[in-house]
């Protein structure tokens, strides 16, 4: 079976390498660069750690991207599946299809807590609309967040409303619509920031906010803050959990996957470079805001800017309108990769492996919906529930799965069938990203995974 072949039952083939990337970008942007990387470089002290990231998403993230759309487009089914017959291809035995495994089960685990803060941005869609916001001072914006996360009901409820949004498309099929979301949803979203942005240059304490993240202060930087920027770096570009290599599935035979992963890349790169950019400056303008104040951090200094801005109450609600599409198109890739392999092995139907799946992420989920109310004391490793299952996926399995990815694109597969796979490519731009994936990514993976788990529980 050629892998065109292997490729069309399935799955049917999209028209262009521009449909990959619609796909490819709507799993990337989304609450990871709004939400995630601004409370986490806050946490982190800014400058060393954004820098770190930026490396780690140059030097890391991206060449294992190609290795996953690569992997994808050559295997041609569900991650699972594609890492076993790649195995088999490449004449090897024994657990390496299990790399298929480690990523579709932190899919679930990410998509789990993923719908509990997706769940917050809807909420505030109404919140934003009904002007409850409007003039609201960082103390009346903290208290009101601080409400939200005190009842555990209103919570389920956004979250249950997310799960069924998501299921809802992933059961219709995933190539239909996403492409209208990206095209036409992902460059609003794009708007609005600047227009936040606009903001902040002229109501914030934009220098304070610009060298915050910009400048080099490495002694803010520990080790376990390296590994979070690591981890950061494969959950931002949806890598090491097979939502990547299942959209390479769909990946034309000939079309340049360099290119196309750096323009993912960059996007991606650019959306969170922008939230940090109109986030901090506010928090810099407020002292009640605290940069390290963690996951509630955009919930509570973008209500200050749009409820003291001219329009806030229209850009406000459609602020986190399309958050939520943005979420929710990177809700789908992770729950994707998990349905497809329930249909292709098990004969599932689409229904019931989305009721299934989606139904085991909700009830994995209200844990960390308890861990921000009535969990909140209760600790596991040192983590809150939510801590933990972020922690466990982002820094621990996305990384192992990028590092055996990576060991295998560039030790284990047939130089040939490589080279082949990325014929398009210049002889120069191969040999220094094999090189990349064969030394550099595996040595930076395992260094930092090492020292950086040791250094959080030591
Ligand atoms: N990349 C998404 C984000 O930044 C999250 C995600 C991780 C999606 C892994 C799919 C796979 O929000
Ligand atoms: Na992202």
């Amino acid at each position: 079976l050629s892998a065109a072949t292997r490729g069309r039952g399935l799955h049917g083939s999209w028209a262009s390498r521009w449909t990959f990337i619609m796909a490819a970008t709507g799993s990337a942007v989304g609450l990871g660069n709004i939400w995630k990387f601004p409370y986490i470089a806050g946490e982190n002290g800014g400058g060393a750690f954004v820098l770190v990231y930026l490396l780690c998403i140059l030097l890391v993230g991206m060449p294992i991207m190609v290795a996953e759309v690569m992997l994808g487009r050559r295997g041609r089914q569900s991650p699972i599946n594609a890492m076993r017959f790649l195995t088999e291809e490449a004449g090897l035995h024994g657990a390496w299809h299990a790399i298929g495994w480690l990523g579709v089960t932190a899919g679930l685990m990410i998509l789990s807590y993923y719908a509990v803060i997706a769940g917050w941005a809807l909420y505030y869609i109404g919140e934003m609309a009904s002007g409850t916001f409007l003039g609201a001072s960082a103390e009346q914006a903290g208290e009101i967040f601080g409400e939200l996360l005190a009842d555990p009901q209103e919570l389920i409820f956004w979250q249950s409303i997310f799960m069924v949004l998501t299921i809802a498309v992933v059961i219709g099929g995933v190539t239909r619509g996403l492409g209208v979301a990206v095209r036409i949803l992902m460059p609003m979203l794009f708007v609005l920031l600047l227009v936040l942005l606009g903001f902040s240059i002229q109501r914030g304490d934009f220098a304070q906010g610009f060298s915050f993240l910009f400048s080099f202060n490495a002694e803010a930087l520990t080790w376990a803050g390296v590994l979070e920027a690591l981890g950061h770096a494969f959950f931002t570009l949806s890598l090491g959990m097979g939502a990547i290599m299942a959209y390479g599935a769909y990946m034309p035979e000939h079309a340049r996957i360099g290119r196309t992963v750096l323009a993912v890349g960059v996007l991606d790169t650019l959306v969170a470079l922008m939230a940090g950019l109109a986030i901090f400056p506010i928090v810099f303008a407020n002292p009640a805001i605290e940069p390290g104040a963690g996951p509630g951090l955009m919930f509570v200094s973008l209500p200050v800017a749009f409820g003291n801005m001219t329009g806030g109450l229209l850009f406000g609600s459609l602020f986190f309108v399309l958050v939520t599409v943005a979420a929710w198109s990177s809700a789908i890739s992770l729950i994707e990769p998990a349905v497809a392999y329930l249909i292709e092995t098990k004969r599932f139907n689409r229904l019931t492996a989305n009721l299934l799946l989606g139904g085991i992420a909700w009830v994995v989920g209200l844990g960390s919906v308890l861990s921000f109310n009535v969990w909140e004391e209760k600790r596991l490793a040192g983590f809150n529930f939510f801590e933990f299952m972020d922690f466990l996926t982002s820094s621990v399995m996305l990384p192992l799965t990028g590092l055996f990815i990576a060991l295998f694109v560039g030790w284990l597969m047939r130089p040939d069938t490589v080279r082949r796979e990325l014929e398009d490519e210049t002889h120069a731009v191969f040999s220094a990203w094999r090189w990349v994936v064969r030394y550099l990514s595996p040595f930076a993976v395992l260094v930092v995974f090492v020292l950086g788990v040791y250094k959080t529980f030591a």
